[in-house]
């Protein structure tokens, strides 16, 4: 049985997945469509709740996203949030006008009156706000229902009409009890009964994907990352030995990183296993290369090469299934990207993969592809995958190539997937892990002088990275105590072979990057 829907209404707002992800959080399957999506393909849907988003724009401007009122009229709720907010009041015959002061942060908001919305949240309370118009006049049939000290409507309503509109972000962890409106909103105004539940989806997608399969063959190229180890287990769960799961090992993974990949999923799980170990042809075709771009060309090339090889003579039969999750689908524009005034696309890394000509499946199976990053790795947990798997940092495609500058040799190689050992154990160690978004070591092929005892040294210098993120499209590099970063300097000198100095990589994105290369 489907879910019921809430269509979150993309309007090029940055948060605009943080909004969809809090309404999964309440259990509540939700979608986001593109603002200009056609009202029938919307109606179609049959949505219980639809949520107009932020966005960059002023409703004024003509270039902005906006929207015909007929969508008030489909009889399904409507919340709008920030610039959303203002696009209900623009559309159904308000004044929008720029603020005598811009809000933006935690600001203090007290309810004036009753409200469903703001059922079980404190008269006060603190929200985020970020906007330069305010709603300067309501609809008519509106009322005002919260203001703060510069916005004279920071939340309106038409309780008859279901139409709701906050000039704050919910969805935001600083709003305190935003989490607590967005409830009020699916359960008390739309409805929604929490059907949105991790152990079902594991339920029917199981048999969803036997029905499909059926005794077919399955093939998916495993990389070890926490999208394709999920699908991975998913289909082992439902298909077993059906299932063949390729696992290119290129040499370039972290410390062990392969064994343990090998281990979890010959040991733990049901189905043919294939490991290609090429580190070597890897390193072969990388000889004398040291230009970033033409690195990260080379290791892709022959990754796909290696891997549609193996498929090759595996057998190309049955489905090709991969790990291609909600986000790479909205990113690439397959999906639902926002058009006009959409935030700028800068992550051109996913998952999707384009097959050979003479290669042909009888069809292409994402288990995944309707599920949000935290949404995986809880169903990851609930099928028994590792938390060192399911709590994977984020690793690069063309792994420690792009963290070894200069050319790429085998030692160096070694050296980095030491220090970068070292390091990790260590943060791991202070309890910080969790804090941090990403964190590793980098091997810059710069060599410095060192003493040790009464010898001159000239060793390899590391550098560590580590850094906080929403969603690295920015980063800000991380407030490690200098205790931590004290222990670490001294065992990646004591501890790894040929390392004599470390530095600390205090570089936010932009103007960095996460990656050096
Ligand atoms: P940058 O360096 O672009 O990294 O700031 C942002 C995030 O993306 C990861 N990254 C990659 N992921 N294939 C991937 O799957 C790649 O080629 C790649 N390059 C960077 C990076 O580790 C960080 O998490």
């Amino acid at each position: 049985m489907a879910n019921q829907l809430c269509i979150v209404l993309d309007f090029g707002g940055q948060y605009n997945q943080l909004i969809a992800r809090r309404v999964r959080e309440c259990g509540v399957y939700c979608e986001i469509l593109r603002y200009d999506t056609p009202l029938s393909e919307i109606a179609a849907r049959k949505p219980a709740g639809i949520i107009f988003t932020g966005g960059p724009n002023s409703v004024y401007d003509e270039s902005s996203p906006h929207i015909g009122k007929e969508i008030f009229s489909l009889g399904v709720p409507v919340l709008g949030i920030c610039y959303g907010c203002q696009l209900v009041a623009y559309t159904l015959g308000g004044a929008v006008s720029a603020c005598e002061k811009s809000e933006y942060g935690k600001i203090e908001i007290t309810a004036d009156a009753e409200s469903v919305l703001f059922k079980d949240v404190p008269q006060q309370s603190t929200v985020w706000m970020s906007h330069t118009d305010f709603v300067s006049r309501l609809p008519e049939g509106f009322t005002v229902t919260a203001h703060s000290a510069d916005c004279p409507c920071a939340a309106f309503e038409n309780p008859a009409q279901k139409v709701y509109a906050v000039q704050f972000h919910p969805e935001v962890t600083h709003s305190v009890f935003g989490r607590q409106i967005l409830h009020n909103f699916l359960y008390e105004v739309c409805g929604f009964t929490g059907d949105w539940v991790m152990d079902d989806f594991i339920e029917t997608t199981v048999q969803r994907l036997r029905a499909e399969i059926g005794d077919k063959k399955v093939v998916l190229g495993l990389s070890g990352g926490v999208d394709s180890s999920v699908a991975a287990a998913l289909l082992s769960r439902a298909v077993g030995r059906q299932l063949t799961c390729v696992f290119v090992d290129q040499g370039l993974m972290r410390k062990d990183e392969g064994d343990f990949v090998e281990q979890t999923f010959t040991k733990l799980f049901d189905m043919n296993f294939v490991r290609v170990n090429c580190g070597k042809q890897f390193l072969e075709k990388l000889r004398g290369v040291t230009d970033p771009e033409q690195k990260r060309r080379i290791i892709g090339t022959e990754f796909y090469n290696v891997f549609w090889d193996k498929i090759r003579e595996t057998g190309a039969e049955g489905f090709f299934a991969q790990g291609t999750i909600y986000p790479d689908r909205i990113e690439s524009g397959r999906g639902n990207e926002a058009g006009q005034g959409s935030t700028a696309v800068i992550k051109t890394h996913h998952n999707m993969v384009k097959m050979p000509e003479d290669i042909q499946f009888d069809g292409v199976i994402e288990p995944l592809c309707d599920l949000f990053k935290d949404e995986v790795r809880a169903v990851g947990e609930k099928l028994g995958i590792p938390s060192e798997l399911v709590w994977r940092q984020p690793f690069p495609g063309p792994g420690l190539g792009v963290r070894i500058l200069g050319e790429i040799t085998e030692e160096k190689i070694r050296i980095l997937q030491e220090a970068d050992a070292v390091f990790r154990d260590e943060i791991e160690k202070s309890g910080i892990a969790r804090e941090l978004k990403q964190f590793f070591a980098v091997l810059p092929d710069v060599h410095t002088v060192g003493v040790m005892g009464d010898h001159r040294t000239y060793e390899h210098l590391i550098a560590i990275r580590a850094v906080t993120t929403d969603d690295f499209m920015t980063a800000d590099w991380a407030r490690i105590p200098y205790d931590v970063l004290a222990r670490v300097s001294n065992r990646l000198c004591n501890e790894v072979a040929h390392v004599n100095r470390v530095v600390y990589d205090i570089t936010s994105k932009p103007p960095g990057t996460v990656e050096w290369e």
